[in-house]
């Protein structure tokens, strides 16, 4: 395991492993969007070292702890059976301030444990609204009808959730035993699910995995089969939508995952459309990938954030970041590989248009931070009382592809390289890793790239591409795409030019092109913004394809064009997309438009906010709030 410290953690890793962990928690919703979770969180746990007296958890201010106990000796962690608070050992515990995104739950062990000596830690708590536990309301849900609540552990969310080891440095097995109102369902990220008496859902993960994988959503949700190992979940009235999105092509997605980076160990891969308002794009919950509904774009034009997460089945989820500074480690690999199987299925020219649409935003990412920001490394150092997520970016993802892409490129050799991931997934599966481990692991494995120094190369040395800010010192070359992006920059550059030459706009086609053709196209006509008076006018005439867009990839560049040019005619439609989800990549860049905008576009900013606060998740909202405050 991991040597360095996880500062973003208060637990005692260091002293205990933690086997196995079982929840048992009913769900109760209460009015206007509240509710919690009530019952018990019981950790397995070895004591690693002598005269260990008390046991540190990851909490936070949201969870109220009730009590704490040691179930009796010998006692397994329960699976199948709820609290049993009469057979526990009372402890004491206390509640200590750790850093703005949680606390520290001290618990006082009876007596000093020696090295080996195993306990069952049982706290009985409640958790209300926290950062990881969503409490929302009939009317942000797709049905109107019931209320939802779900989970979101990544980054250091969870222990909002249940007090727990919450760094991605401990994996372990988890059970669960989900109690939840009649007219509901349960589900978790996990391979076994049973529905048994009493609205109650037991769930088991058998392999061992980190806190933030932990995930739950009870709601009115059912399934449907769109493959031979995986369902689609949403609410009732979007289920067929998600059917018809997703049916038989999920497999395909596995089968070549698998064929490339070895067998997928979770033996289920569902997918759960969430509500509009859930923060990410998709989010790699074991078993099932927890989406935004924006996916449904009725063409399956969006399934690159499936195919994403999807690879983080192996790069994440098998092979983890040991802490959050090493995240790249997670969505670097990740971004590689969800290319390495878009490339086997779609071809190289698509797979490099995907990809230079990512390049595209780093490098708007590094135009607005400036590229020597010590957030633009792959390898960041969290200071104490840092939250891990308000360091995310592009450049774990983008600069962290280019990096991978560079060890792939120092082969040579793309089979030779899908061996390696292959066996880099095999060496390090359910163990989380520094960038050091898989560097070194990377040159045992290839002796005579280790022999010809390629770690050292000026200007090229690992050790930069780790440590120092800036640009990828090497870019892939995405040139098996300019067949798609060339008639893009083409067009734009037409758009661009103060002559706006209308008759050669008029004869290119755009009506054939793809989904990211147009996102590109859409990139390019952003950089080059504000274009010549009138011409936001004409394109959104012209083209109804982009400007009365339903896919939200179009409909986010569509608004940020808006702002740019200051097309006040069309900002209902800025209103109307922020209203419609609550997705961070989206919601962030477009308040960042408004408030750099007019006077017209600031105001917007303001007026939309109010109205849509309560909707965005707190993360998203304090996020905003700090985008609207720069500007007072
Ligand atoms: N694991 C991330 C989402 C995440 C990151 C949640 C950090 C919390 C903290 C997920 O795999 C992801 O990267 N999603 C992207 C998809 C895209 C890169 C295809 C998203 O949500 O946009
Ligand atoms: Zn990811």
């Amino acid at each position: 395991m991991a040597a360095a410290r996880d500062a973003a953690s208060a637990c005692s890793a260091d002293s205990f492993q933690l086997r196995h962990l079982h929840l048992a928690l009913s769900a109760h919703f209460g009015s206007a969007g509240s509710g919690h979770l009530q019952g018990c969180v019981r950790l397995e746990l070895t004591c690693l070292r002598d005269r260990a007296s008390e046991v540190v958890l990851d909490s936070h201010p949201s969870v109220k702890v009730e009590g704490a106990g040691l179930a009796p000796p010998g006692s397994r962690c329960g699976e199948g059976q709820g609290p049993q608070p009469g057979a526990l050992r009372p402890l004491a515990f206390q509640s200590r301030p750790f850093a703005s995104y949680g606390s520290a739950l001290h618990v006082t062990l009876p007596e000093p444990l020696t090295c080996g000596d195993t306990v069952v830690l049982e706290i009985a708590y409640r958790a209300g609204s926290g950062p990881g536990v969503c409490w929302l309301t009939p009317e942000q849900t797709a049905g109107k009808q019931k209320p939802y609540m779900y989970t979101q552990g990544q980054a250091v969310l969870n222990r909002s959730f249940f007090p727990c080891f919450d760094t991605p440095a401990v994996k372990s097995t988890y059970s669960a035993l989900i109690k939840v109102p009649e007219g509901f369902t349960a589900v978790m990220s996990a391979v076994t699910r049973e529905k048994q008496k009493d609205n109650t859902f037991y769930f088991k993960m058998p392999l061992p995995i980190p806190s933030y994988l932990v995930a739950l959503v009870v709601g009115d949700i059912v399934s449907a089969e769109v493959g031979p190992r995986s369902h689609v979940w949403a609410e009732p009235c979007l289920i067929e939508a998600a059917k018809k999105e997703y049916d038989g092509v999920i497999e395909e997605f596995l089968s070549t995952g698998e064929k490339l980076f070895g067998p997928y160990v979770w033996e289920r891969y569902d997918v759960l459309f969430m509500p509009p308002s859930f923060p990410f794009g998709g989010m790699e919950n074991p078993c099932i990938t927890f989406v935004t509904p924006c996916l449904l774009a009725g063409d399956r034009s969006l399934a690159d954030v499936i195919i994403h997460e999807i690879s983080h089945s192996w790069f994440g989820n098998l092979v983890t970041n040991a802490h959050w500074g090493e995240f790249w480690l997670n969505e670097g690999f990740t971004m590689y590989a969800q290319r390495r199987i878009t490339k086997e299925i779609y071809g190289a020219a698509y797979t490099c248009l995907e990809a230079a649409t990512g390049r595209a935003l780093l490098r708007q990412h590094m135009d607005n931070t400036g590229e020597d920001h010590p957030l633009n490394k792959l390898r960041v150092k969290i200071e104490p009382g840092v939250d891990p997520e308000d360091t995310y970016n592009e450049t774990p993802y983008e600069k962290g592809y280019c990096f991978v892409s560079y060890l792939a490129h120092l082969v040579g050799d793309q089979k030779k390289f899908d061996a390696f991931l292959q066996a880099y997934v095999n060496q390090f599966k359910f163990q989380s890793i520094t960038a050091d481990e898989a560097l070194e692991f990377y040159l045992n494995y290839f002796p005579e790239l280790k022999k010809k120094g390629v770690d050292t190369i000026p200007g090229f040395e690992f050790d930069r591409w780790l440590n120092t800010p800036g640009w990828p010192p090497y870019l892939p070359d995405l040139s098996p795409g300019e067949e798609l992006m060339k008639p893009a920059e083409n067009l734009a550059e037409l758009w661009a030019s103060p002559d706006c030459d209308m008759q050669a706009i008029r004869a290119v086609d755009i009506s054939t092109w793809k989904t990211f053709q147009v996102v590109y196209f859409l990139d390019k006509i952003l950089a080059k913004s504000p274009l010549p008076d009138g011409n936001i006018e004409k394109m959104s005439a012209m083209y109804s394809k982009i400007s009365k867009a339903r896919n939200a990839e179009l409909r986010l560049r569509w608004c940020q064009i808006l702002l740019k040019n200051n097309h006040e005619a069309e900002f209902g439609k800025v209103k109307d997309f922020l209203h419609s989800q609550g997705k961070q990549k989206y919601t962030l860049p477009i308040y960042r438009g408004m408030v750099s905008g007019s006077e017209a576009a600031q105001a917007l900013a303001v007026e939309t906010f109010s109205a849509t606060a309560p909707q965005l998740h707190v993360n998203v909202q304090n996020y905003v709030k700090k985008i609207l405050g720069a500007k007072s």
